[in-house]
């Protein structure tokens, strides 16, 4: 059993080490995974670059999804069984041959489906599906605009969003992803490195025109967003990329740069207009809320199923070339997923 441990944070080349583990044995709620393939999360690009606060000390073995076969149970799953291939969302440790998870991130796959397309299932699908049915309420009709459209998260919140009857704008940083956001069903395509987004939109449709808003950005997107919310809106904050930057080394200027972009904001302004701030972070719901996880990543399984949601996986990796996937996502390269097999 062989695990890639972050090691030190920094430049993807020198961050994974490959060492030997032991699988303990799964607690009561755990399941024990052989693993196929597992995700890349820009969270983990986080993680290396020292910008995620909920990364364990180094060395560690980050890596929030898997996908493979059920090798042991806790005496508490009773809905899962040993010899079954699973999604699951790890809390870390996923970059690994096997890894243990709480049963509250893992279900079933059929035994036809690519693991590549079920990692793309846990964190980004379920964080989308979470953010757009539960924490936003999308409605028919409504004006969406969805920021990062081409990657992992962006790629399922447009789907979902088509899939409810919205009328989608998406942002993504190149003519090459505006080509992919407007296959995947974007209706009006924004290229922000050549284009600000809230110009175009206030150009569009005027300002207070957008019933909801999908943030991974944060700073001053988040503050220019919420100028373009309609009375009755919602925006939903769940990352904040532009700290990371181009750099490797972790940057002080950025992150303050980032919290002071976002601005000021007083409750009476949400009353006055009816409208919500709201944050998303699928750790604490898995922490809090594990049955409310539960629901989305067997929803999401089900939408999968289904024909009604379709991942695209960008790019697949051997295992041995981990920091070149790293490298590729952190370049702002990826689009849809990006996956490593073992
Ligand atoms: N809160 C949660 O529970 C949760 C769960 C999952 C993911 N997330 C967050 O959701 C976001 C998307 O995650 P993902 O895994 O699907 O990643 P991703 O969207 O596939 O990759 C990140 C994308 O962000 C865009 N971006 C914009 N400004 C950037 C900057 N300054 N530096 C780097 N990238 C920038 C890039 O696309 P362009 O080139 O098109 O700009 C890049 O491809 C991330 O911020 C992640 O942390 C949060």
């Amino acid at each position: 059993m062989k695990a890639y441990y972050l090691v030190k944070n920094g430049n993807s080349n020198n961050a994974f080490e490959l060492r030997d583990i032991n699988l303990s044995e799964p607690k009561a709620d755990e399941v024990s995974i052989e693993v196929e393939a597992f995700g890349l999360n820009f969270a983990d690009v986080m993680a290396r670059l020292g910008y995620y606060k909920a990364c364990p000390p180094l060395p560690t073995v980050i890596g929030y999804d898997v996908a493979g076969k059920v090798i042991k149970k806790g005496a508490n799953v009773k809905d899962i069984e040993i010899g079954q291939r699973v999604t699951a969302l790890t809390r870390f440790g996923g970059y690994a041959t096997h890894v243990n998870t709480n049963q509250s991130g893992v279900v079933p796959i059929k035994d036809n489906t690519d693991a590549t397309v079920a990692t793309a299932l846990a964190t980004q699908y379920s964080t989308a599906y979470y953010a757009a049915e539960f924490s936003m309420n999308l409605q028919k009709g409504e004006h969406v605009l969805i920021q990062a459209a081409a990657g992992g998260v962006g790629t399922a919140l447009t789907q979902l969003a088509k899939r409810k009857g919205c009328i989608v704008y998406g942002t993504a940083g190149s003519d090459e992803k505006l080509e992919y956001i407007k296959n995947n069903g974007v209706d009006f395509p924004i290229n922000y490195r050549k284009q600000d987004f809230y110009e175009y939109i206030k150009a569009q449709k005027g300002e207070k025109s957008m019933d909801a808003i999908f943030d991974s950005i944060g700073g001053n997107y988040v503050k220019k967003g919420l100028k373009l919310l309609a009375p009755g809106g919602r925006l939903a904050m769940y990352g904040a990329a532009q700290i990371a930057g181009d750099s490797d080394k972790k940057s002080l200027y950025r992150q303050l740069k980032t919290l002071f972009g976002f601005g000021k904001y007083s409750p009476t302004q949400f009353f006055g207009n009816s409208q919500a701030l709201i944050g998303v972070n699928m750790l604490q719901i898995g922490d809090f809320k594990p049955y409310i996880l539960k629901q989305c990543m067997s929803d999401v399984v089900d939408l999968y199923n289904s024909g009604e949601i379709k991942p695209f996986i960008g790019k697949v990796y051997d295992a041995k070339d981990l920091a070149e996937a790293h490298n590729f996502l952190q370049k702002r390269k990826s689009v849809g997923k990006v996956v490593c097999k073992w």
